[in-house]
């Protein structure tokens, strides 16, 4: 081919070039080793043939690197466009779990009574009979004793049926002043329905001091109740029976729903019942030990799925421990 000829069609095969690849075959074919240019180069005999294809070789690298680049470029540029992420674009949401509403109520009696400067303590869920009925002041023959109210384990250990043992274990370990809650899971042989399962949540507090009275407990229970309920809900108190407090006295909160003048959700009452407390009966300090004619205190034990449902309106209990995320969700 004449060197015009081939410089030529080497400028338009470069040109012609889409991709980086194509653009080293067009280097191969007129550059390489066995191209007609390099042939030619090697039969050269003359300076003027010579110096004309060097020039003409030059000229043709030139071409071809410069095209390479551009093409190098226009392949680089396409590929930031095409990986690109816009950050600005909403991601796939990730579905977060959170705190079943139990738990959450728990950490939030913790929070109040860690704030009025109680200490949090750990209670076992199997307990010996003595504790979770002798120490307490059940008298032989209380139903609660029976194993078709209780699950028994062996003849002497059950599985509580109240967070109150702990009032005993706490006594038995420590000198007064005595300021604890105490949060868990107590269990009762009841059928699952609307309104029990057979296991649930209990906060238990046990206040012990010199000169404590029931205006402390009254004042306290009034404070917890403000702090769960809202500042507007008021309290009060009725008379009860538990073996382990003397007097007993039952929690009321003003009804949320009528506030006062009575509706279905109280029963027309203008109050609804939130648990039982009272002041700790003389024969527990026997039991530990402490000078009941020293000391007094009070005590009281709440369920905390009843907290849920007043405050939440939670209309069957066995939702808590159906754990579906739809009902879960909303709290
Ligand atoms: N243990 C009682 C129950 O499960 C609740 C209770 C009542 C606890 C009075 C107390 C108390 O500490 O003083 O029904």
């Amino acid at each position: 081919m004449e060197p015009q000829a081939l410089e030529n069609a080497a400028l338009a095969a470069a040109g012609a070039a889409t991709s980086v690849e194509e653009i080293e075959n067009v280097r191969v074919e007129f550059l390489g080793r066995k191209s007609e240019l390099k042939l030619a180069l090697r039969e050269v005999r003359d300076r003027e043939t010579g110096m004309a294809l060097n020039a003409l070789r030059e000229r043709l690298e030139d071409a071809i690197d410069a095209r390479e680049a551009e093409l190098e470029r226009a392949e680089l540029d396409r590929r930031l466009t095409d990986e690109r992420v816009d950050v600005t674009m909403p991601g796939t949401p990730i579905r977060r779990g959170h705190l079943h509403l139990i738990t959450q109520i728990r950490r939030e009696v913790e929070d109040i009574f860690l704030g009025l400067g109680y200490t949090v303590i750990d209670g076992r869920e199997v307990e010996t009979t003595r504790y979770n009925f002798d120490a307490l002041n059940f008298p032989p023959g209380h139903p609660t004793r029976s194993p078709l109210q209780t699950l028994f384990l062996d003849d002497e250990t059950v599985l509580r049926t109240e967070t109150s043992p702990s009032q005993i274990r706490t006594m038995e370990s420590q000198e007064p002043p005595v300021y604890i809650v105490t949060l868990g899971r107590v269990y009762r042989r009841d059928t699952p329905d609307a309104t029990h399962t057979p296991t649930f949540h209990q906060v238990e507090c046990l206040a012990v001091d010199e000169g404590i009275t029931l205006g402390d407990l009254e004042g306290t229970l009034d404070y917890l109740l403000k702090a769960l309920f809202g500042e507007e809900r008021r309290s009060k108190f009725v008379t009860h029976h538990f073996p382990f407090t003397e007097p007993s006295v039952e929690a009321l909160v003003s009804c949320h729903i009528c506030d006062g003048p009575g509706c279905p959700v109280c029963r027309h009452s203008g109050w609804i019942e939130v648990g039982g407390s009272g002041m700790v009966d003389p024969n527990l300090f026997e039991f530990v030990g402490y000078d009941p004619e020293r000391y007094t205190g009070f005590a009281f034990g709440w369920g905390l799925e009843r907290i849920a449902v007043l405050r939440h309106g939670i209309p069957d209990l066995r939702e808590l421990w159906r754990n579906d995320p739809r009902l879960l969700g909303q709290f």
